[in-house]
């Protein structure tokens, strides 16, 4: 038998890692030396501005004493210049760094992140991204708190929607294409930033999916789902990370040397700059792993932080770093934040300039790429009799449901710089797009702020004269995102009453569905004819919905996350692993529910189009292959449609005996491809050995002989296989 291979894996970042000798090295040494330990500690702090941009008045006497490495939430040409310069005023004069959440863009606000992963677009992420990053430094903020790396595999958790889903290969390909729009190839370029991974990891799997809570996961889930993202994220370039709330294994990420440096440092190899989460230092306390916030500064030094936001636990520390040890893990933090500072040209250029932040923001070019996004997110979930597109002789168009007409709501969450005013909504988009031609039925009633619905519009009496009627319904903006967390994923009871009343008019009608998370929608899945899934779409969002409800753009959108039936089901993903006793649906003493399917509403990957594909089995270039090669295969996509359309070719794979249980299916590849209508595109896949790995029980990444199945297909259910084996 041919003997498994293992493989170490040293996967060594150069990028943003210092290098010993260089001028910038000298630089930061000349400043180092001059530094009391007050003033090192300062550059490890990084405070809250106003929610607004401005600066507060405690934080700009921290920036005159010069004992502050920058801040958060302050942005603008205005306030930071006037911090900027009292910094610049001080003894050492360093700069500091104006920080902020830039997620899903900074004043051009972009669909969420997960709806922005249903594009399956890289490349759209990254373009969004380079856009989010040319806004934000015209407005002299240069790091970004983003890309968020994490796997979400539980919907009641709402930060769900700040991530790329459930895999860890769309993920991955998500994570490293923003981690590239925001730093292009150089962070001190006008238009780029750095970003920061985040949080390093595991906090997808809060259990419950209650916010900040504990995360039981094993090393092997880190390995083989959690990190990986965080990896691609790396090896992209990314120059800073921040470690999660929760705890691995007992130890909290902020204070685990394990993560910080085991793993983080040593074996990944990784030179740049680790930011605490917001308060995360002194919440040591809270988790009980600390007696007091100076004690707490003094655990996450060791461990391994560099920089701590919003608190001063590492200021605090400062009677307590009396031993050369602690002294050099403190030089070496202020090390790494220094480089930062000069990788960003924040000594050269220290200031905004308030010409270019008018230039850039809302630049009408950033609006097109966001109405692209918003309408290359949308997910068709389901379209009987072809009710969508909206058929042209459709002139006369109700619109109704609490979201319809709500900017805020479009925006979703981590709105950055946005302001709802800038969004705008499918209401008036439908208004714009048929100007005369057409007439729009809008009752204003319904909105949605906060989490109590009023109840929905009463405009159904309208509607009752309509040709057509687009229900908009779902979660309001601010019901995902951090602190969202959520023991029922139902539509609320009036928006089903509404849609019910709808649906008794008897009209041609679709539904369309604002949430940034998997929602329980069984009953609309049941009773609509056609349901469009459009998340958060950002400030463009409308246009972009229109866009493909009335046919311009075909939807090509893929469910990056799977949607459950029910929240008993919760986690529920496509890539589980066997169990000891599949599923027999006659057998009773097998793995299932008694009073409810085991399958998905929508799995992942699923979505529709205006078109249909045909995706071949992958056809081979070889079944037999090296483990040191590559597999090697084509997939022929047809579009039997009259339509042109994009298709996302998913191609999954299964390992049919190792070691340790592997996932029954796992995505290893995909690609977008356009197609015209009655034409035929061949793709070329190319996997490498390397990747059809596992890690065993050992900590060992092991690459094992025998025999995979390799699937292909539109989605990660409809699959066509072919099987190869690896010697
Ligand atoms: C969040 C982070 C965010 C930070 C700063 C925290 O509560 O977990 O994602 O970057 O606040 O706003």
């Amino acid at each position: 038998m041919t003997r498994p291979l293992y493989l170490a894996l040293p996967l060594l970042f150069a990028t943003l890692s210092p290098a010993a000798g260089d001028e910038t090295s000298e630089r930061i040494e000349a400043i180092l030396s001059k530094l009391t330990l007050e003033e090192k500690l300062g550059q490890l702090r990084l405070v809250d501005g106003h929610a607004g941009g401005g600066w507060k008045p405690q934080h700009m006497a921290l920036a005159q004493a010069g004992v502050l490495g920058g801040t958060f939430n302050v942005r603008g040409t205005g306030p930071t210049s006037e911090m900027q310069r009292a910094a610049l005023a001080t003894r050492h004069k360093i700069p500091l760094v104006f920080a902020f959440d830039v997620i899903h863009g900074y004043r051009t606000i972009f669909p969420v992140p997960l709806g922005e992963a249903a594009s399956w677009d890289p490349d759209l992420a990254e373009r969004c991204t380079a856009v989010a990053a040319k806004e934000a430094r015209s407005a002299n903020v240069s790091w970004t708190f983003a890309p968020v790396a994490d796997i979400a595999r539980d919907p009641r958790w709402g930060r769900i929607v700040e991530g790329s889903g459930e895999d860890p290969v769309l993920s991955s390909a998500f994570t490293a294409a923003r981690v590239r729009g925001f730093q292009g190839k150089d962070i001190s370029a006008p238009d780029r930033m750095m970003a920061c991974l985040k949080h390093f990891a595991g906090s997808g799997e809060a259990e419950g999916g209650r916010d900040y809570n504990f995360a039981d996961v094993s090393v092997r889930a880190l390995r083989e789902t959690h990190f990986p993202p965080f990896l691609a994220g790396l090896k992209a370039g990314a120059g800073s990370i921040m470690p999660s709330f929760s705890a691995i294994d007992g130890v909290p990420a902020t204070s685990n040397p394990w993560l910080l440096q085991d793993v983080l440092r040593k074996e990944w190899g990784f030179g740049g700059v680790v930011v605490s989460d917001y308060d995360a230092v002194g919440q040591l306390v809270n988790h009980r792993v600390s007696p007091d916030w100076p004690e707490a500064g003094q655990i996450a030094l060791r461990a391994g932080l560099d920089m701590e936001i919003w608190g001063s636990c590492l200021m605090q520390a400062e009677g307590l770093l009396d031993d050369a040890a602690d002294l050099k893990l403190v030089d070496d933090a202020v090390r790494r934040v220094l480089r930062m500072k000069f990788q960003l040209g924040l000594f050269d250029k220290p200031f905004g300039d308030a010409a270019r932040e008018k230039e850039a923001i809302l630049h009408p070019d950033h609006l097109k790429l966001a109405r692209e996004a918003a309408a290359k997110s949308c997910v068709l979930l389901k379209n009987s009799d072809n009710t969508l597109p909206i058929p042209p002789t459709a002139k006369k168009i109700a619109i109704v449901g609490p979201m319809a007409d709500d900017k805020a709501t479009l925006l979703g969450s981590w709105t950055g710089d946005g302001r709802p005013e800038d969004a705008v909504t499918l209401v008036e988009a439908v208004r714009q797009r048929l100007g005369d031609t057409g007439t729009v039925i809008h009752s204003s009633a319904g909105s949605t702020s906060g989490f109590s619905f009023r109840k929905p519009s009463d405009g159904v009496e309208a509607a009752k004269d309509a040709d057509y009627v687009l229900v908009v319904i779902g979660e309001a903006g601010d019901m995902t995102g951090e602190a969202t967390s959520k023991s029922s994923l139902d539509l609320p009871q009036p928006q089903l009453d509404l849609v019910q009343k709808v649906h008794s008019l008897g009209k041609p009608y679709a539904v369309i569905l604002m949430t940034g998370r998997p929602l329980t929608a069984t009953w609309l899945a049941e009773t609509c004819p056609a349901i469009l899934l459009s998340w958060y779409g950002g400030t463009m969002g409308g246009p972009g919905i229109a866009d493909v409800l009335f046919g311009d753009v075909n939807p090509s959108g893929k469910l990056p996350v799977t949607f459950p039936r029910s929240v008993g089901q919760i986690p529920l993903t496509y890539n589980s692993t066997p169990t000891s006793r599949p599923l027999v649906e006659s057998d009773k003493w097998t793995s299932k529910y008694t009073d409810i399917k085991n399958s998905p509403l929508w799995a992942f990957g699923h979505g529709l189009s205006y078109t249909s594909f045909q995706i071949s089995p992958p056809l081979l270039e070889t079944r037999t292959v090296p483990r040191d090669g590559s597999v090697r295969f084509q997939v022929s996509v047809t579009n039997q449609g009259e339509r042109d359309g994009d298709e996302v070719v998913q191609v999954y794979i299964r390992d049919e005996v190792s070691l340790v249980t592997r996932p029954v299916k796992e995505l290893k590849a995909f690609k977008r491809v356009s197609v015209p209508a009655g034409k035929n595109v061949v793709v070329d896949f190319e996997i490498p050995a390397k990747d059809l790995g596992c890690w065993t029980p050992q900590g060992k990444y092991l690459i094992e002989p025998g025999t995979f199945t390799l699937m292909t297909g539109g989605n990660s259910t409809q699959v066509k296989t072919a099987s190869f084996s690896l010697e």
